[in-house]
């Protein structure tokens, strides 16, 4: 979603600019529709701002040698997903009203009524966003209803916001302030380094704040702060002061591209020690939280609850508990926090979550909190998120900071921790051979390195379907979550339409559409069912589609003209799920590129969707 920044100094210490510019640089993965910032210039105390759809980039651009005064102390700024109003200058972030300016993350879902209570009052909208409310209703407080200062007026505007948010805004009456607030979507203050210059930092995360300063804290939910170069007060709900515990940032997590073109292609090549940090830190029987194991003792059922990739890697988890004879249901989040779900006694809550952001995710372990379940477990590659804070037992993958918006090495980190999860379930039970299992895990990040090294064959392969509009993935069995996330990571980021099918399924309607424009990505392993998966493959290849075939060492590819044969050598036991994936996920990183498309910044998207 949005990426909001700011930033205070004391007067003429610095160049706030550069600072919001660099900070809303850091967070573009969360959105990059338009961008904008705004300041209060010392000189005469007034708003000054700039907007534009050019992007962070863009924005730089504007401001560097014009009007805009580099040396403002006091500056807030914003990185767009639209939700309310197109990507247009009108409708970015800053908004004003009248010498106030916000920027917001999150959707005001009572912005109409609001919006007609301010029209009443002679309020004059410019923008299509549910935000410009609080800017106005926050004018509305401080001026005309005489509540005093801007903090106060922004505690009033809180009170009657419906929805989530994080916003930040400024005055020109109180110019060394930036008053901020949140409920359900993230935000982090930023301590400097120099308490002489009195600098605090303001974004959506701590990553962001990282090139700037080390130490931060997390705002609570319904927290508002008010900050100044002189330091910051934190109020709860009830307006009451309160401390939050001061973090410190851990510097390793911030690296840059290196030799890669794209993060994402980085972030491919990073999944064995990703994978490989994740079992390490996962030894030991209180893996996912202390006292887990008198927990997952009783677990008859499972709900696990996601969204996007993170469903992917659930609905691929699904079968490993159903073949350890321990039930359990997968739910799209946005679907389960509104549907009537039957939780039996000794039912585990699972949400799975990259981010622990993800507004629909959050939501549904809010829901499951409230309802009958055993205990709730929230698997976050973020261990300050709210998901982390919300569940009762965590599990934290390590896969480091992911920066693409595709997620690559979260996926295969989560399936790690789900793999963990089984056997810490069964284990509790007594039902596990633990040395097996892990010695078969274990060995995976190691078979990764030669599939790594097919890149070079895969993109071979994909320069051969740049035109190519549609496209099938199938596979059968435990291939057919892995079509889905391959799916998924191709329509993201090479905008070809894609879906994914049980090879079985195609005869009873797909079939239809098979014609030579259409491409079929098939996996095809060796087990029980890799006949009938090649019987599936003929079938297309019948009716003159073009197929790449991903297939294990082994198997007897059909002899074809339209078929392109990719040879995944040996996928033994555990390691095949993971390691089709990294195919798939370079064969969707070359179509993007090769087709000139911004691999990382795919239209649309966001890194971390914190609305619903
Ligand atoms: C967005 C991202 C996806 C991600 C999904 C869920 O759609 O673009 O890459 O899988 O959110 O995010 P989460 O952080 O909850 O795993």
């Amino acid at each position: 979603m949005c990426g909001i920044a700011g930033f205070i100094a004391a007067p003429n210490s610095t160049n706030g600019l550069d600072t919001v510019l660099t900070l809303l640089t850091n967070q573009e993965y969360r959105g990059y529709d338009s961008a904008g910032v705004v300041g209060i210039d010392p000189t005469n105390n007034t708003l000054v701002r700039e907007r534009t759809c050019d992007g962070v980039r863009g924005l730089a651009q504007m401001t560097e040698g014009s009007h805009f005064p580099t040396h403002c102390c006091v500056m807030i700024g914003h990185t767009r997903w639209a939700t309310h109003g197109k990507p247009s200058i009108r409708n970015a972030h800053p908004h004003i009203s009248e010498g106030l300016a916000v920027v917001h993350n999150g959707i005001i879902e009572n912005h109409e009524v609001l919006r007609t209570f301010l029209i009443e009052k002679g309020y004059t909208f410019t923008s299509d966003t549910d935000t410009e409310v609080i800017v106005h209703l926050t004018q509305y407080h401080l001026v005309w209803s005489s509540h005093g200062d801007l903090l106060t007026a922004v505690q009033h505007t809180v009170d009657q916001l419906e929805g989530a948010f994080a916003f930040e805004i400024i005055a020109e009456s109180e110019p060394e302030h930036i008053v901020v607030a949140r409920r359900g979507n993230p935000l982090v203050i930023g301590i400097g380094e120099n308490v002489l210059r009195g600098e605090f930092y303001i974004a959506s995360d701590a990553f962001a704040l990282s090139s700037h300063t080390t130490q931060y804290v997390v705002l609570n939910d319904n927290d508002i702060a008010d900050i100044s170069p002189h330091g910051y007060t934190i109020y709860d709900t009830d307006g009451m002061e309160v401390v939050r515990e001061i973090r410190t940032y851990n510097m390793q997590e911030r690296t840059g591209k290196g030799e890669y073109a794209y993060f994402m292609l980085k972030e491919i090549y990073e999944q064995p020690d990703a994978m490989r940090n994740t079992l390490m830190k996962s030894v030991g029987v209180n893996a996912f939280g202390p006292h887990s194991p008198r927990i997952f003792e009783h677990v008859e059922q499972l709900h696990i609850v996601a969204c996007g990739t993170s469903y992917y890697a659930a609905r691929t988890a699904q079968q490993w508990f159903i073949d350890m004879g321990i039930p359990c249901n997968v739910h799209m989040a946005s679907e389960y926090r509104y549907s009537r779900v039957l939780v039996r006694p000794g039912t585990l809550f699972v949400a799975i979550s990259q981010s622990g952001e993800t507004a629909d995710t959050l939501a549904a372990l809010q829901k499951a909190n409230g309802s009958a379940y055993l205990s709730t477990l929230g698997i976050c590659n973020s261990d300050e998120s709210s998901l982390v804070r919300a569940a009762n037992y965590t599990f934290i993958t390590q896969a480091g900071h992911e920066q693409s918006v595709a997620s690559t090495k979260a996926f295969t980190t989560q399936l790690t921790a789900l793999r963990l999860l089984v056997l810490a379930i069964t284990r509790a039970k007594g039902w596990c051979d633990e040395d097996a299992y892990m010695g078969e895990l274990f060995a995976i990040p190691q078979r990764m390195e030669p599939l790594l090294g097919l890149n070079t064959v895969i993109r071979e392969a994909a320069r051969r379907y740049l035109n190519v509009q549609s496209a099938f993935f199938i596979g059968r069995g435990d291939m057919y979550p892995i079509a889905l996330e391959g799916a998924l990571k191709l329509k993201e980021i090479a905008y070809i339409h894609a879906e994914a099918y049980p090879a079985g399924e195609l005869k009873h309607g797909p079939l239809a559409l098979i014609d030579p424009h259409m491409l079929i990505v098939a996996l095809v392993t060796d087990d029980d069912i890799t006949e009938k998966t090649l019987s599936n493959v003929q079938e297309v290849i019948a009716r003159g589609g073009q197929v790449v075939l991903f297939i294990e060492q082994g198997v007897l590819p059909p002899v074809s003209d339209s078929v392109h044969t990719i040879n995944l050598g040996l996928l033994p036991g555990m390691s095949k799920q993971f390691l089709t994936t990294i195919a798939l996920q370079l064969f969707a990183y070359h179509v993007a590129d090769l087709k000139g498309l911004d691999v990382d910044r795919p239209r649309n998207l966001a890194k971390s969707v914190t609305v619903e």
